[in-house]
């Protein structure tokens, strides 16, 4: 069943944005135009896809800067962790706790997105859910 999510005049150009439908968290995103609709949860580890960046048909995560299309909804890169200097001025613990949540973080797998079938009515966004 299509639901509408949301007007075009909402999702210009170059831009995305958070809809629900029903329990369905999606992001969609406007590409040179055409509409895409991805889950808006991130195939690593859940952050909210759309507090991330858009860079033309990519979106990074806001959380550990993986990066999909939102095209296809395939993973392209990533997670990235950015090791920071500051840490070295870290006590031992901190540096620690800091290399074990470097680990859990690249042993958690990172998974395509969901894409959803998506169709334009006139001014209305409807995806099929
Ligand atoms: S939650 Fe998105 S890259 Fe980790």
């Amino acid at each position: 069943m299509f639901v509408e999510v949301a007007k075009t005049k909402e999702i210009t150009v170059g831009n995305m944005k958070h809809v629900k439908a029903e329990e369905y968290e999606i992001l969609i995103a406007n590409v040179d135009g055409n509409y895409y609709a991805v889950s808006d949860r991130c195939g690593h580890m859940s952050a909210s896809l759309s507090l991330g960046r858009l860079d033309g048909n990519i979106v990074t995560c806001p959380l550990h800067s993986s990066e999909f299309d939102v095209t296809t909804g395939k993973l392209i890169s990533g997670p990235v962790l950015e090791s920071l200097p500051e840490i070295e001025c870290l006590p031992e613990e901190y540096k620690k706790l800091n290399r074990e949540r470097r680990k859990l973080i690249e042993a958690t797998n990172t998974y395509d997105l969901i894409i959803y079938e998506l169709k334009v009515e006139s001014d209305k966004i409807l995806v099929k859910i």
